[in-house]
């Protein structure tokens, strides 16, 4: 059992009224593990101050103790415009409702974190930041929402929370037992702030020549790192942007790449800025906010009114920073420039080895993002500077983990996986890693591409997986080899009986991809497949469907 994960110590389950005064909840709902992570920062820092707090994933909070709580930190992330993380669908289902409790004795803040790519930025939190004061809950402080650079907006909340945390519980009873979970976890050597720079070993096209897609199969070395990962963890990449890309900015907004520039107690030249600190290739509601500001254009700042919400999204889904600064000239000087542009962030992959099978070496499908837009390169940051790496060169690479898409740890469980595209990643580890554990349980796979001659990724690997019976089942989904598109949810559907029989029989479902079309699709297929094959009503389908998903049966690594 990880910690922090929110499993409670017996008779702590129904906590004592007095004990509740003087304890600090944290709450958790995290879909990418940032979230758990600032959880249980929180933790051991209220901990270190002497005071009494337990760190709980959101769904194994018993809701019934929400009434007696005095004291509530959320940290919960939106997942793309306005979607919760798993873990916490059920709890924001439940305050939701008119079942919640009114929340008259509790003081609360949220701790949002969000992406502002999109323009419903923190939507979850903010919602529940509402939702509880609605309820009757006294807020401490303003909700937080961190973008994907996280520690600007992270660090002073975590401050703030603590002095509040102090102050409340000074005030309450006396701290009598201090019943905190164990939250310390050893930090591994390399992590996120401190990445591995792992050598990359193979570099290799999977899809053929007359392909619309690039994908690569990625091998990179992580030997002396110590590093480890279970299968469904995902490895997280710092890119560094393209030379031509940072010229361009450069040229367009007519600066000195050698100029220095300090921010955050640094002074780096301009250059060095673009290319290893700051977010280039996505557009930013903050920056674009700035940027029509100081163009003084009309048509900017209309799409940035609440009304134009589609106009918005629809703008950032096909321009990258570039065409913004082209079209909608504005001068910037360096150091506003730095200081109005997102952070750069790290690109999280799931990780397609199973460690028990490669040793010290971590396996990626990458598709390689790259496009023209108006007759013009355009490419996503970590793809491109990945497919770029020669062979030989190293990788700045942390571990991510992903505890709640991990395989069963019973291996007579049954395993269905759902992975069209480069979602086919993490069921590569799945099914070495049953493999080698030499697992009972059946593991089922269904794969789309567009075309069978062309993106059956992993095609001889499924095969032979196949003919020596590690792998049961291989549905497969190639969209356009026909008239008529075929997906994975048309196999699903087809398969409908056998699908439910299985998970009936308490297999476990992984999804894995695209998580705007792909995975709103197949959850309708399984709402329609379990509604038709258990006898029960649409809406007891997909509340089983939901219990399932709480039940971590049903897992999602959709992006
Ligand atoms: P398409 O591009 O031919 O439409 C991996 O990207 C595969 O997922 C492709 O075959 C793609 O098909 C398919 N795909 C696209 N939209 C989908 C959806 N809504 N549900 C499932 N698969 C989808």
């Amino acid at each position: 059992q990880r910690l922090g994960s929110g499993r409670q110590t017996p008779g702590e389950a129904v906590a004592p009224a007095a004990e509740a005064l003087a304890r600090l909840t944290v709450l958790y709902g995290s879909q990418t593990g940032n979230a758990k992570r600032l959880a249980e920062e929180l933790g051991r820092r209220a901990t270190a101050a002497g005071l009494a707090v337990r760190v709980v994933r959101a769904d194994a909070y018993p809701t019934r103790e929400l009434k007696q709580e005095r004291l509530l930190y959320v940290v919960i992330s939106t997942q793309g415009d306005a979607e919760p993380p798993d873990d916490a669908r059920a709890l924001l289902e439940f305050l939701g409702s008119a079942r919640a409790p009114k929340l008259e004795g509790l003081h609360y803040a949220v701790l949002g974190l969000g992406d502002s790519s999109y323009p419903q930025f923190c939507a979850i939190g903010r919602q529940l930041d509402e939702r509880l004061q609605v309820l009757g809950g006294q807020r401490l402080f303003a909700a937080g929402e961190a973008d994907v650079d996280l520690e600007t907006v992270t660090q002073p909340w975590l401050e703030q929370a603590l002095q509040q945390a102090r102050e409340q519980l000074k005030t309450s009873a006396p701290l009598a037992k201090v019943t905190t979970l164990r939250t310390a976890r050893s930090t591994p050597a390399w992590h996120r702030d401190q990445p591995f720079a792992a050598p990359l070993l193979l570099n290799q096209r999977i899809t053929s020549r007359d392909s619309d897609r690039d994908v690569r199969h990625l091998e990179l070395s992580l030997e002396g790192s110590g590093l480890r990962y279970a299968p469904g963890d995902a490895l997280g990449i710092w890119p560094t942007q393209a030379p031509a890309l940072i010229e361009a900015v450069l040229g367009t907004l007519q600066l000195d790449g050698d100029a220095l520039v300090q921010a955050g107690g640094e002074e780096l030249p301009l250059r060095i800025w673009l290319a290893e600190r700051r977010e280039l290739t996505q557009l930013t509601r903050p920056f674009f906010a700035a940027h029509a500001e100081r163009s003084g254009d009309q048509s900017l700042r209309e799409q940035l009114a609440p009304t134009a919400r589609d106009a918005l999204a629809a703008t950032f889904s096909h321009w990258q920073l570039l065409d913004l600064l082209r079209r909608h000239p504005a001068a910037w000087q360096a150091d506003e420039l730095v200081a109005a542009l997102r952070p750069l962030a790290p690109r999280l992959y799931s990780i397609a080895s199973s460690q028990s099978v490669v040793g010290e070496e971590v396996h990626l499908t990458v598709s390689h993002v790259d496009y023209l837009l108006n007759g013009e390169a355009r490419w996503g940051a970590a793809s491109r500077y990945l497919a770029q790496r020669a062979e030989g060169e190293s990788v700045p690479v942390f571990i991510e983990a992903n505890e709640r898409f991990h395989l069963p740890a019973d291996n007579e469980r049954d395993i269905i996986m759902i992975g069209p595209g480069t979602g086919v990643a993490p069921f590569r580890a799945f099914v070495q890693e049953r493999t080698e554990r030499g697992a009972a349980g059946r593991n089922w796979l269904l794969f789309g591409n567009p075309h069978f001659h062309a993106d059956f990724l992993y095609q001889t690997e499924w095969q032979q997986a196949l003919k020596s019976g590690q792998l049961h089942r291989l549905d497969l989904a190639f969209s356009r080899d026909q008239q008529d598109k075929i997906y994975v949810q048309h196999r699903l559907r087809e398969q409908g009986r056998r699908l439910y029989e299985w998970l009936d029989g308490g297999a476990h479902l992984y999804v894995c991809g695209d998580a705007s079309r792909m995975a709103k699709d197949v959850h309708k297929a399984l709402i329609e497949i379990v509604t038709e094959h258990s006898g029960r009503t649409a809406e007891d389908a997909e509340a089983w469907l939901n219990q399932l998903i709480q039940q971590g049966r049903y897992a999602r690594d959709v992006y």
